[in-house]
Parts: structure tokens; sequence; C-alpha cells
């Protein structure tokens, strides 16, 4: 019996012992193509020789040093690295060690903004139901899961939520995707003048809806409207991709493909790639000037800041990624997945919508395609679909509760950028396969057999 608290108290999970490029291999033996880079994390595969020497290394150099006492080379480089490709405006980054530190920094910087500029009555934030940006309190205050809220909600901050940008449930019939993108965007104007202009202190959102929705890309506009929104009240746009960024979606941030920039901006798992644990966020240069102005502090530090470890595996990574054009890769073989995803599911009964950019893709299952009515939630269609891809040597990233936080099953494919178009052929092939064994299962036992 483990002593280790799984995610499922009673699950049983096979053993990982290994893994080499695109594939992970269990103590059984068994291999698994990593179809969705675990939660897309391992962007560079696994047992990149690149990275595992820098890690080396480093060791061999400086494993730790508190960030009270020094600062660190691989910090201040990490850092040079990221701001000289940074959205523009972004001049400085906060190092912590994952997705969910890293968005409780950008609400504590947001709010400490203001602070600083005396407009301490800007406490609210406004964030979008079908998101997750995190499990730690301030990250799940702003989430918009409901689920994940529920058995916490009493020690939750106030949230703010407005609807997703979800095209493929919420677009009407009569609305070019453009008015669509105009109409929800809109929703934010109209909460924060509910809320008071100057009470609202950030609007969070993810770039591209990963985990939740299953790489559900805005309509074209809308995060132009939200960026002007956000600057006609004075609200910061706080931009969460630390799923959706880092080059998973074909450019280096997500945001590049939306022609906005935000002034704050949560990274994690793919600036990393699973070889270190590391998240940052990065923030604009009119923040950080307010408070070189004010206090000069940013009351907000752990112990595990700027990490000299992490910083030179995550700058290792990223030197690979720029060294081997990767992002060209992720375009490229991105383009291909998405042809073969269309070819094997675009008619598919039970598939409703294809969606994703990149190495980063969705396919929405339905009960019925036409009134796009999702299966039972009680079938766990989505963990149906993930453990008969597991059986076929394929890991991807199912999920439930798409449609509206309660039913609705979507699978979620992030493959390394390494991938090339045979791998992209077999996930799709094995995802094929799993996903009628899945709903073939279901479908006998929706029936009462
Ligand atoms: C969009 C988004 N934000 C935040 C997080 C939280 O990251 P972490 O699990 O590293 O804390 C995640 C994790 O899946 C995520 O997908």
């Amino acid at each position: 019996m483990s002593h280790l608290l799984h995610r499922s108290v009673n699950g049983a999970y096979p053993v990982a012992v290994g893994g080499k490029g695109v594939m992970l291999f269990d103590a059984e033996g068994k291999s698994y193509i990593d179809a969705s880079g675990g939660a897309a994390v391992s962007c560079l595969g696994h047992g990149h020789p690149d990275i595992v020497a820098a890690m080396h290394a480093q060791i061999d150099k400086l494993a730790y040093a508190h960030t009270s006492f020094f600062t660190s080379q691989p910090a201040e480089e990490l850092a040079e690295h990221l701001i000289a490709r940074a959205p523009r405006g972004l001049s400085n980054v906060f190092i912590c060690s994952s997705g969910s530190e890293a968005i409780e920094a950008c609400l504590k910087l947001a709010r400490h903004y203001f602070i600083e500029k005396g407009e301490s009555r800007r406490t609210n934030f406004i964030s979008r139901r079908q998101s997750y940006h995190g499990i730690t309190v301030g990250a799940l205050s702003v989430g918009g899961r409901m689920k994940d809220r529920a058995p916490f909600k009493e020690m939750l901050l106030t949230g703010h939520h407005i609807a997703p940008c979800y095209a493929y449930r919420d677009r009407r019939t009569e609305e070019t995707p453009e008015q669509y993108g105009l109409r929800v965007a809109d929703e934010l104007e109209a909460k924060i003048l509910e809320l008071g202009p100057d009470t609202v202190a950030a609007f969070v959102a993810e770039t591209v809806v990963g985990a939740t929705l299953g790489a559900a890309t805005p309509a074209p506009g809308y995060f132009k409207r939200i960026r002007e929104i956000c600057d006609r009240h004075g609200v910061l746009l706080i931009l969460d991709e630390v799923m959706c960024g880092m080059g998973r979606t074909g450019t280096l941030h997500a945001c590049e493909q939306e022609g906005i920039a935000p002034d704050l901006m949560a990274i994690a798992k793919g600036l990393g790639a699973g070889y270190a644990p590391i998240g940052a966020m990065l923030a604009s240069g009119r923040i950080v000037e307010a408070i070189r102005q004010g206090s000069g502090a940013f009351p907000h530090s752990q112990t595990y800041n700027g990490h000299p470890l992490a910083c030179a595996t995550a700058l290792a990574v990223q030197k690979v990624i720029e060294r081997d054009d990767l992002l060209a890769n992720v375009r490229l073989q991105g383009a291909h997945l998405e042809r073969r995803l269309k070819e094997r599911f675009g008619n598919h009964h039970h598939v409703g919508d294809v969606r994703g950019r990149g190495h980063f893709w969705g396919i929405e299952l339905v009960a019925d395609r036409a009134s796009k009515t999702p299966f039972e939630a009680s079938l766990k269609l989505n963990a149906r679909v993930k453990q008969a891809a597991m059986a076929r040597g394929l890991m991807v990233y199912p999920m439930g509760g798409t449609a509206d936080g309660t039913s609705g099953d979507h699978v979620l494919l992030a493959p390394p950028f390494i991938a090339d178009a045979a791998v992209m052929d077999m996930i799709v092939e094995r995802l094929g396969e799993a996903v009628d064994a899945a709903i073939v299962g279901a479908l006998h036992d929706g029936a009462g057999h």
C-alpha cells in the first residue's frame, strides 16, 4: 500500500520509470506516446540530452541560493532571455515554481500596484467561467471551473465571472465570428460598470483556454476589444499563458496571434518543459516603475523564487527551442495534426468540434452532433477515453464539464514540439481507436446493459 496521497486515493497508477523523446515507459515495460506532454508540459519530450547536461552542469556549480541574500546568474540570464522575447511593454520577471504561483503573483502585484498608485479601492478581479487558473486559494478564486471551486467556496475570495469565448456552443447562427467575439468581450465592460470602474483591479483570462474547454481559441478581435475595455477603465489585463504559452500554439506567446500585449502574464509548463518545476510572472514596465517610485518593494516572496537549478534548466529549454527552430516545427506539424484530426474526426458521429492551434488541439465529444447534446456526465466518457488511450499506449488529456461545467467531454492533445508527421499519424490512429472504444462502452452502459 502506497504512503503517497495520490490524486485518487483508491487509484492504481502505472509506475513511470523512464522516457526518451516522445515516449514514456512504465515499470512493466509498456511504452506510451506522450501526446499531451502530461498536462501540456513536456514540450521537448523526455530525456533530452542537452537539458540533462545543462542541469548537471548547474548542479556542479550551485543548486540554491536564497533571493533575500543573492541573485544568481541563471536567474538573471533567464529573465534577460524572456524579456528580450516578451510582448511589448513587459520588462521584469518574477520566477516561482508553478503556474498557480505565477497567477498568485499576478493577482498580488496587480493589487499592490494600485495601492502604490493610491487607488486602493481597486480590489475586484474579473475572470471567465470555464477556465482554470490554478489550485491555490487566490488562483481558484479567479478560476471558472465551478466544480473545483464548490468544496472550497467559503474559503475563496469574491470572484466575478463573465462568459468564456467559446464559439462552438455560444455563437449564435446569425452572428459572424467577429460579432460573437465583440458581444462576449463587451460583457467585460458591463461587469466593470456594474462593479464600479474604480473598484476593478484586473481581468484575468487564458489566451487559448486549455484544460477546461479543450484548446478553445478566441474569436477574431476578441482580445483587441478586451484590451480596449481594460485601457478605457484603467483595469490591468492579466493573461494566463501557463498552458497555451511558450510556443505551444506556434508562436512563443499565444497573445502574439491576437495582436495585443498584457500588463501581467503568467507562464509555466513549457517554460521548464517538465525538467524542473518552474513558473514565472512577466510584468510591465509601468507597473514596476510605480513600485520603484513608491515603496520600492513587492511584498510577495517564497523560498524557492529564482531557484538557480530551475532557472538554468528553463534557460536551456528555451535555448534549445530557439536553436532547433522548434516553433517552425510546431507550425508545420501542427498543420499536419490538424489535417489528420479533421480527416479522422471531422465527420465522426460523436465529435462535435475539432479546434486548436499549433501543437494544442481539442476534440469535443457529443452524444448528438446536430443538437450538440453532451453525453450524460455520469458515463464519465472523458475518463473512459483516458483509460482506453493508456491501454493503447497513448497519453492524452481528457476532461469533463466542457459544455456547462458539469456535462460535456473533450480530449486535449499537446504533443512535444519535437513530434514529426509519423508521430502525429500514430497519435491520431490510437486516439481514434480509443475514442471509438470508449464511446461503445459508454453507449452500452448508458443503455442499461
Ligand atoms: C491555464 C492554467 N493556469 C494555471 C495552471 C496552474 O498551474 P500549476 O498546476 O503548475 O500550478 C494551469 C495548470 O494546469 C493551467 O492550465
